[in-house]
């Protein structure tokens, strides 16, 4: 096991900005996707989201490549093995995390480390039937995630008592805020902003503007309103966790699914990463942290 290598399995808005995170902390990062374009152009996406960090003068042009030349794509969880921490940023969807982390316990050393970026799927469940359910955490990180400090570290009944201080030593370098968070639907951001969508969503179905809603949250002082959140975070992703919180809940009615939500999901306009959403781009906000 390399304790400089880490890897990231999935490589969309959440994926790319991880790679970003410990590549520029000085990790050597294997990064794999399971299509092709969104391994094609990950070195690309990254090397923009640099350059525009170099033209505000956060970065140097050397750090910059730097940091490019410590991430190599590769082809699949497979091609894994030396990493020290490999953690999943795939789809919300529970068997294809769980397929992922059997693929990687094949290859990796039983002393490192797995860990799932899921917004609202319990730790637990990840972990079952892992040969070393142990060494499996939640790592969850904000979006963007270069830019959020917030990193949820969340431990459940079967973590290895090893486990927290070696991915905490990990994390040391990333410089974020690790939180320990109990293994819950949704830990703990996620579960508080249910209310500050459900309550948006409730007014847009009772026919108010996404846009004034925004407008008036912007100006109580909320660093986005819920609808530029949605956009950020994607209509899709938003509504996977709280429909994740609301079966995990017993559909009690503060995880209400609103038909606002699916429709919008539905509809394919998912926010800043189909280019349209709720409000983006017309109301494109700044996204927390930068
Ligand atoms: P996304 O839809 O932007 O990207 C998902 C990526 O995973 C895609 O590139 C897809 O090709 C890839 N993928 C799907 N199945 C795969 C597989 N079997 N093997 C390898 N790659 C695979 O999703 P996003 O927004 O990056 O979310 C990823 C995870 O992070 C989800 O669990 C989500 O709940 C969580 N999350 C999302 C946040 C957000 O604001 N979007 C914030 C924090 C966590």
């Amino acid at each position: 096991m390399d304790p400089t290598a880490i890897g990231v399995i999935g490589l969309g808005t959440m994926g790319i900005g991880i790679v970003q995170v410990f590549a520029s902390a000085g990790y050597q990062v294997l990064a794999t996707d399971s299509q092709a374009p969104a391994c094609a152009s990950a070195n690309h996406r990254l090397a923009a989201a640099l350059a525009s960090r170099v033209q505000a003068g956060k970065l140097t042009e050397t750090d910059s490549i730097a940091i490019l030349s410590r991430v190599r794509v590769v082809d699949g969880p497979a091609r894994m093995a030396p990493v020290a921490l490999a953690i999943e940023a795939v789809v919300e969807d529970l068997p294809v995390k769980r397929a992922i982390f059997s693929a990687l316990e094949r290859v990796i050393a039983p002393d490192s480390i797995l860990a799932s970026n899921t917004s609202s799927l319990p730790i637990a469940q990840m972990a079952e039937g892992l040969a070393c359910p142990g060494r499996l955490v939640g790592l969850h990180f904000f979006n963007p995630a270069p830019a959020m400090k917030l990193v949820e570290l969340v431990a459940h009944a079967d973590t290895a008592p090893w486990v927290l201080p070696q991915v905490r030593a990990l994390m040391k370098p990333v410089g974020k805020t690790l939180i320990d968070c109990p293994d819950r639907p949704g830990f703990i951001v996620n579960r508080c902003a249910r209310p500050f969508y459900g309550e948006a969503l409730a007014l847009l179905e009772e026919g108010r503007s996404a846009a004034a809603m925004d407008a008036a949250m912007l100006a109580a002082g909320y660093r986005l309103g819920p609808f530029s959140l949605i956009d950020l975070v994607g209509a899709d992703i938003n509504l996977a966790a709280t429909e994740g919180l609301n079966r995990a809940m017993g559909g009690h009615p503060r995880y209400h699914v609103f038909a606002a939500l699916r429709a919008q999901a539905a509809s394919g306009n998912l926010g800043r990463k189909t280019g349209k959403g709720f409000v983006f781009p017309d109301q494109p906000g700044s996204p927390p942290g930068d």
